[in-house]
């Protein structure tokens, strides 16, 4: 039986087949419109106004008369020209990949933080696509692809979105500011979880830390990460957190407006990268993750690939898994099998990273020596006149900001 929602949106989709469309499917359903139809093109006919051929312009266009559909979302990036005559032709909405995964973000933007930088990334993709002073746009009414971050309209004219643009660019560049603050004041190895959208990150912090972090069968859940402490049983304290989920054909505004964000992967000790092994496109989504991975520059960091859901596939899959991706890691999320291996493998990584240290402390930094106990190993400590001697090993990060007091034994 299939039930249609007529209060939602009437969505035709447009791609170039039926597994191509899977992803966008998913997504039109979490910004909330109902799939009504599917259609398809030949990619070789691509038409540089229109991107679709004009046979197919008038199929859709018949569809969209016949059974009153709206909008029209085609599964890729279109140009600010074919979207104005596309728009003109079919007289519905029209959007494209890039607009639905930002509808998505400005839905689940809940912190003062994520709807910055959501908002900017909308305005961003906006602002090209309007002619004149922004009418085009506004007549489109609300629903799916005008949603502002926070229940609001988006802005449509264009001086005063150039003016938005350069207030938030301002707000983000202190927000920025703020968490860099935070940041050198952190003393734990920092280990970020990153991976595909719906790849079970959530789960998995809240198997880890026993964290209360929301987990949602929708795309894109979280949009800010989630930062928690977690002791490792060799006595070390270590701070886990998740960034947003990645996406293929992630929109470049996004990458651009949510850098904030994702310097918790730069400033990563470790990466652990999570994947689905349940998905029909595990190796694509792999390779995505890859790619973003590569784009910000950290795939020379310690990475542990961990398969994840292996509740959902057979004995079989999991032998497959590990021949084909060597030294990779499985758990899952949900059950928490494979948990006691991951903090095993996480602890050899972080131990590999200290450092032996020899410091020389003076009395007023003898707080130092808290740290240097709780974050680390200590061999020797002796309190002489001037200062506390002390020998131990710590994480190479917390080394390296002692280095000050760092002294010879010989010497
Ligand atoms: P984004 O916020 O989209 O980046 O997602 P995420 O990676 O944080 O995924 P999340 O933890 O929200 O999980 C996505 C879905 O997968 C939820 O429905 C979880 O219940 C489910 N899930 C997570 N881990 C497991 C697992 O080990 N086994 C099974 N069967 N389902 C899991």
């Amino acid at each position: 039986m299939n039930i249609t929602d007529k209060n939602k949106e009437q969505a035709l989709l447009v791609g170039q087949s039926r597994e191509n469309l899977a992803e966008l499917i998913n997504l039109a359903k979490t910004a909330g419109v109902e799939v009504a139809k599917l259609m398809y093109f030949k990619s070789e006919k691509i038409n540089p106004a229109f991107y679709i051929g004009s046979g197919k312009l008038a199929e859709i266009k018949q569809e969209v008369d016949l059974a009153n559909l709206d909008p029209v979302i085609f599964d890729n990036e279109l140009t600010p020209a074919q979207h104005r005559n596309l728009e003109e032709k079919l007289e519905v909405k029209v959007l494209d990949r890039s607009q639905v995964i930002l509808d998505i973000f400005a839905i689940h933007a809940h912190t003062k933080e994520s709807k910055l930088q959501v908002e900017l990334a909308q305005l961003e993709y906006l602002l090209p696509r309007l002619t004149g002073h922004g009418t085009k746009l506004s007549r489109l009414g609300g629903g799916i692809g005008t949603r502002g971050p926070g229940e609001t309209k988006l802005e449509t004219d264009r001086r005063r979105i150039k003016t938005r643009i350069s207030r938030l660019k301002k707000e983000i560049k202190e927000v920025k500011r703020n968490r860099q603050l935070q940041r050198k004041n952190r003393k734990d190895p920092l280990i970020t979880l990153v991976g595909y959208t719906n790849a079970g990150k959530s789960t998995l912090i809240n198997l880890l830390t026993a964290a209360d972090t929301l987990v949602a069968d929708q795309l894109f859940a979280t949009l800010d990460s989630t930062v928690r402490q977690l002791l490792l049983p060799i006595g070390f304290q270590v701070i886990i957190s998740d960034t947003i989920g990645f996406i293929d054909r992630f929109p470049p505004q996004l990458i651009a407006s949510f850098a904030a964000t994702l310097e918790e992967i730069k400033q990563a000790d470790l990466l652990v990268h999570v994947v689905d092994s349940s998905h029909p496109d595990l190796d694509k989504q792999i390779k995505v993750v890859n790619q973003v991975l590569y784009q910000l520059n950290v795939l020379n960091k310690d990475i542990i690939l961990l398969f994840n859901k292996i509740d959902n596939i057979s004995a079989e899959q999991i032998t497959e898994l590990q021949i084909n991706y060597p030294g990779s890691s499985i758990i899952s999320a949900q059950t928490g099998q494979g948990r006691e291996q991951l903090i095993e493998q996480i602890s050899a990584l972080i131990l590999k990273n200290m450092k032996v240290i020899n410091l020389k402390i003076p009395y007023d930094k003898a707080n130092l020596i808290n740290t240097i106990h709780q974050t680390g190993e200590v061999y020797h400590e002796e309190y002489l006149n001037n200062h506390i001697l002390i020998r131990g090993r710590i994480a190479r990060i917390i080394a390296d900001k002692l280095k000050k007091y760092q002294y010879n034994q010989q010497g």
